[in-house]
């Protein structure tokens, strides 16, 4: 074990906080992680000592405020090993940043009866904003299959579809129902040979595994802050600096403007063209000071980490008589999805959440996923760097328990 858990944990006050009278087990990591004391030290410091807006004033403080902010988006350069800054726009989160590219390549790079290409394994993020487009501009949306082990489909399947009129292919990176890790480098080299830029949703793999979007060759991709020890209200889109250059503005007001007259108005240089309005510069702040944690504790001993946890959890779950995992992927990071009989997952969560054990239950934003598995939600443990066996002792303990009680 590379993590030194009890150090780790001294980090996260609220992990040893308890609930109904029980020590809080936090499973709820792919809904939104713990902040270490650094990230809320950093952000606390910002406002008391720094705050001001950025890019606007000419005073100490504006400066020094946009140092850091501009630190922090160079921060996240390096963390995902982008060529430029420009490169890197800040979002409110996956979510925008989503839209951000659905809004824009949309509207200048596609036309009526054009397809975008999708999975079945989409969180709705990454479903939802093309369907807008498709009712706004007549686009098509299609949807690649997943196997019952909830894997993407073959490479083979995957090129079928990218056909004449296919404009962009968006592929999650990491799962949130399954924890499948998707092979984001092979799909994005099949539909490059098709002239097909990608989209990749790191939302749930960037608090888990190493990005490279260079070495992955994608398009554009998006991450949010809160699923990886930041703050939330803040989120990263990545997007090749040809592409960028070639969509139109998102939003329109303060910070993305060159000129502004009643005549013409032009805008800013990359990547601020596409960030209006006034920043969240003390979240970006806080996420740099996250990125920096990770990296401290290091990706490949979290990964490394969250692989034994979930082996075990599954190993755990595989012992409980009536519980079905759902993706079993051979490739998975930190997910397990799981049903027991025919117990509700809303009152399985409900009671495991009585012992002191958060988990998410319900369709995790992934209706047409659960469709294809055939149920209306699923139970779900969802592991982060600072999570140990025993937890995970005490959720298979809680789960027992539930199960007497039906
Ligand atoms: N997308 C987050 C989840 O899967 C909220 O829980």
């Amino acid at each position: 074990m590379m993590i030194d858990l009890t150090t780790l944990r001294a980090d996260f006050p609220i992990l040893s906080r308890e609930v109904y009278g029980r020590p809080l087990v936090y499973l709820d990591n792919a809904a939104t992680t713990q902040k270490p004391l650094c990230v809320l030290d950093a952000m606390r410091d910002e406002y008391l000592n720094v705050n001001a807006n950025v890019h606007r004033g000419v005073h100490f403080l504006s400066q020094q405020a946009t140092d850091l902010h501009e630190a922090a988006r160079e921060r996240v350069r390096t963390f995902i090993n982008a060529r430029k800054t420009e490169e890197v726009v800040f979002t409110r989160g996956t979510t925008e940043a989503i839209n951000l590219v659905a809004s824009t390549f949309c509207a200048s790079q596609m036309r009526e009866g054009d397809e975008v290409v999708v999975t079945d394994m989409e969180h709705h993020s990454n479903i939802v904003p093309w369907q807008l487009q498709a009712q706004q501009r007549g686009i098509i949306v299609r949807h690649l299959p997943i196997t019952d082990r909830g894997e993407l489909c073959p490479l083979d399947e995957v090129e079928r579809m990218l056909g004449d009129r296919t404009r962009l292919l968006c592929v999650t990176h990491v799962s949130n129902v399954l924890g499948t890790v998707n092979p984001v480098k092979d799909i994005i080299r099949v539909a490059h040979e098709h002239g097909v830029p990608v989209l990749v949703d790191a939302a749930q793999s960037a608090p888990h595994l190493r990005l490279d979007v260079q070495a992955m060759d994608c398009d554009f991709l998006a991450f949010s802050g809160h699923k990886m020890y930041g703050p939330t209200g803040i989120g990263v889109l990545y997007g090749k600096e040809a592409w960028l250059d070639r969509l139109p503005p998102y939003q329109g007001g303060g910070e993305m403007i060159d000129k502004v007259s009643w005549e013409r108005t032009t805008f800013e240089r990359l990547p601020f063209k596409f960030e209006a309005g006034t920043p969240d510069y003390v979240a970006t702040h806080g996420l740099a000071t996250a990125i920096d944690y990770l990296e401290r504790v290091g990706l490949d001993n979290v990964a490394a980490h969250e692989k034994d946890l979930t082996d075990y959890c599954t190993e755990r779950l595989r012992e409980v008589e009536g519980l079905r995992i759902y993706g079993e992927a051979g490739h998975k990071a930190g997910v397990v999805s799981f049903l027991v009989g025919d117990i509700h997952h809303l009152d399985m969560g409900t009671l495991l959440d009585r012992l002191g054990i958060a988990v998410r239950t319900g369709h995790h934003c992934a209706q047409p996923l659960m469709a294809r598995l055939g149920v209306t939600g699923t139970v779900r443990a969802s592991f982060a760097m600072y999570n140990t066996r025993e937890e995970v002792d005490l959720l298979v303990a809680g789960i027992r328990r539930v199960v007497t009680m039906f």
